[in-house]
């Protein structure tokens, strides 16, 4: 598209709140840091991905069931899970302006050409390279001119701020100011339940919704009389005090998963870990995210949790930065015998045909809806040319969504609001809704601008009445991606977008 990337999400996040996609929460008060309130389109784009996501791996497979649990557990089940001991990002906290950052995020920058320091800051970034030159952009226009003259003999020293030598000050990327050394943050929200505000009221909004699963899989194996390999899969809000929510939608503090735990026996494994891992890669595709800006990305041996033998993320390179959409890890037998542990209840498995008794290991594709949105939202937006009324090529802002997800799958308008037009296009209209598909009405304006705004939405069909329509009951169907306009009968719009859209 040419354009450099922060434009880019400039006008995707203002054509999402011109449009009605997604708006800062409680906008009338401030707002709220890492809060998102999704609009009438947007909350539609997110009910395709959910039903999506549903109906691919529940509905459509034997071998998966699903599950909806309650947000607040007993707080044991995070005990057990290890998140009230380990659930924790690294903090600082600028010790001038008061600002704080997750320190896994923040570098220390220094620049020196000998004895000369040419340059020494804090920058936010996710990685030393990032950081680098981050801090060489942001830094004066004299600044940047020294560091490129003096680029073949300068020495760079860049570490993350929780990794700082002991001695060393990390500065403030805001004010100059000295960090804090990094201390641990438990990003669980806390609250108290019942009228007594004690610590022994104290429960949490769940930060996953996996842990739900794991406590429930013994009343799911032996309510659903299914057996090994099987999945329990849910969609549902969790909760994160993230230290710095950012980049739009992708890193809130509520946001909603989609979690499947898919149990084995363990020397399956590795087998179902690269199914999912694969199979999940190749959703995102088939719902769009065609580009090359989708990638899978095995984890290097270090960067595995304790507990996981494998794991891949699925990355997207949106315009802030490649990052991550779905995680998928072999997690072995850990969750169910940490909850086997804690409860004293039984997660063992017996197996008819070998009469063995084990706890099973699992496979485990974690996805965010949020961030799925962002990633189909941020492939979407297009901007191309297409004649006006008087057909002359204008520019118009396009939004190439999925027709699976697209909030509106057809919009229908009358060419003029007269001459019985409107009649025909209502009747049309009601049939789109009779038969459950997402529609839309529109009699105001000039017919090209009434396009514009479907293309801004994402729909993929507008069906026009026009004066050829009342002689022979054909109206025109117009492609949102190719432009091309098909005639077809009236009584068959139903089922020619129905064919599209599913
Ligand atoms: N049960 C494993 C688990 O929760 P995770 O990588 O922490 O793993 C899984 O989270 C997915 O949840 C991520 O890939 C992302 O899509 C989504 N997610 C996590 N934190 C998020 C946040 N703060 N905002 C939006 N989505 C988030």
């Amino acid at each position: 598209m040419g354009q450099n990337t922060n434009e880019l999400m400039d006008k995707l996040v203002a054509l999402c709140k011109r449009r009605g996609f997604i708006f800062q929460s409680s906008e009338i008060y401030g707002g709220i840091n890492g809060f998102w309130d999704y609009g009438p389109l947007g909350v539609e784009l997110k009910r395709n991905v959910k039903a999506a996501w549903w109906e691919d791996i529940v509905r459509k497979r034997d071998d998966i069931v699903g599950l909806d649990c309650s947000i607040i557990m007993n707080p044991k089940v995070w005990e057990a899970s290890g998140h009230v001991a380990g659930f924790t990002d690294p903090l600082v906290d600028c010790k001038k302006c008061k600002a704080r950052f997750r320190a896994d995020k923040v570098f220390s920058v220094v620049a020196r050409d000998g004895e000369n320091v040419l340059l020494q800051t804090g920058v936010e970034a996710d990685d030393p390279e990032q950081a680098r030159q981050g801090a060489a952009a942001a830094a004066n226009s004299k600044t940047r001119r020294r560091l490129e003259q003096h680029a073949e003999r300068l020495d760079w020293e860049v570490f993350r701020a929780d990794k700082a030598p002991k001695g060393t000050s990390v500065h403030c990327p805001l004010c100059g100011g000295d960090l804090t050394d990094a201390r641990k943050f438990n990003m669980m929200f806390k609250t108290f339940v019942g009228a007594m505000e004690d610590s022994t009221s104290v429960a949490y909004l769940r930060p996953e919704t996996a842990q739900g699963i794991f406590a429930n899989y013994k009343n799911v194996l032996d309510t659903s009389r299914i057996k090994l390999p099987f999945g329990i899969a849910q969609i549902g809000k969790a909760f994160r005090n993230e230290i710095n929510p950012r980049n739009y939608t992708f890193r809130s503090r509520e946001f909603e998963q989609m979690e499947i735990e898919f149990f084995c026996k363990p020397a399956d494994a590795e087998k179902w870990y690269e199914y999912w891992r694969d199979a999940r890669f190749q959703w995102y595709v088939d719902l769009g995210l065609t580009s090359s800006k989708l990638r899978l990305r095995n984890h290097e041996p270090d960067e595995l949790a304790f507990y996981a033998v494998s794991c891949a993320d699925v990355e997207y390179e949106f315009p802030f930065g490649i990052s991550e959409l779905e995680g998928i890890a072999n997690r072995t037998d850990y969750d169910l015998s940490q909850h086997q542990q804690f409860s004293g209840r039984d997660m063992s498995y017996f197996d008819d045909d070998t009469k063995e008794r084990f706890i099973p290991y699992v496979s485990e594709p974690s996805g965010g809806v949020d961030r799925t949105m962002l990633a189909f939202l941020c492939e979407a937006y297009c901007e191309d040319e297409a004649p006006d009324d008087k057909g002359q090529m204008q520019k118009r802002v396009v939004m190439k969504l999925n027709p699976r997800l697209a909030p509106v799958k057809v919009a229908v308008f009358p060419l003029v609001k007269k001459e019985g037009m409107p009649e025909v296009g209502r009747k049309i209209y009601a049939d789109v809704q009779a038969a459950g598909l997402a529609g839309f009405y529109d009699e105001k304006g000039a017919v090209g601008r009434r396009y514009r705004r479907q293309d801004e939405a994402g729909t993929p069909f507008c069906v026009t009445v026009d004066g050829q329509t009342l002689q022979d009951q054909s109206v025109t169907v117009r492609d949102r991606d190719t432009l091309v306009q098909e005639r077809i009968p009236a009584d068959k719009v139903v089922e020619y977008v129905k064919e599209r859209v599913s």
